[in-house]
């Protein structure tokens, strides 16, 4: 298991208290409760009382190292701590404040305003359907009716629109789990629900980095 890492003596010199952890490095009872942000929101989380995985620490450092202010590092310590929860929960950006040394209304005000946070517990998988004018001139509205009702309302996977995803040469196209697929036709949308539900890769075929791009295609006295 990774150590803590440089802040973390840090944090604990500034506060001259030992972190609370069991003796195995596990997390602390309650680790997982939601956190109660209404107390105080533009206070900064008392790191003597904030429990944070070393590996979720650990990533937030690193991102936090790599710009002059801290506060740069916002957008990449709210992905890690939201891959880390599953979502962006209270719990999470409480961590992610603790870490950074920011007050939790800030990172909040940061996740409102990027679609791409978690608000909400989502299910296993996530599927965004590009909605915006390219895929929607090929068909992305009907697609995405077809895809939600093939996923269905048990939470397991979690359909929702997006704006342009920046693959329009793929429309109409979806991110599954982060994975761009496209373009889908006819079809598509079932298979796609039943390879997620299967545990398989879904439409393996569409996705985008195994397209074969303009340069390979390209006679072989062009090569550099
Ligand atoms: S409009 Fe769908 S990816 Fe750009």
């Amino acid at each position: 298991m990774s150590g803590p890492g440089p802040g973390f003596e840090y944090i604990q010199e500034l506060q001259g208290r030992a972190i609370p952890r069991a003796s195995d490095g596990s997390r602390t009872p309650g680790w997982d409760q939601p956190a109660d942000l209404t107390k105080d929101p533009a206070e900064i989380p008392d790191p003597a009382v904030i429990h944070v995985a070393p590996a979720l620490r650990d990533e937030i450092e690193a991102a936090m190292a790599r710009y002059p202010d801290r506060r740069s590092a916002a957008l990449p310590a709210l992905k890690a701590a939201q891959r880390f929860h599953g979502w962006c929960s209270p719990q999470a950006i409480l961590e992610a404040a603790c870490v950074m040394r920011v007050t939790p209304g800030y990172l909040t005000a940061v996740a409102t305003f990027y679609d791409m946070f978690e608000l909400e517990p989502k299910g296993r998988h996530s599927v965004y359907v590009c909605t915006n004018i390219s895929c929607s001139l090929r068909g992305a509205d009907a697609l995405y009716e077809e895809i939600a009702a093939a996923a269905g309302e048990d939470g397991e996977i979690n359909v929702r629109h997006f704006e342009c995803l920046g693959a329009c040469d793929i429309a109409p196209m979806v991110s599954v789990d982060n994975v761009y697929y496209g373009p889908l036709g006819k079809g598509d949308a079932k298979r796609l629900v039943e390879d997620l539900r299967a545990g398989r890769e879904p439409l393996p075929e569409l996705r985008l980095a195994l397209r074969r791009t303009a340069a390979s295609e390209l006679p072989a006295e062009h090569e550099q």
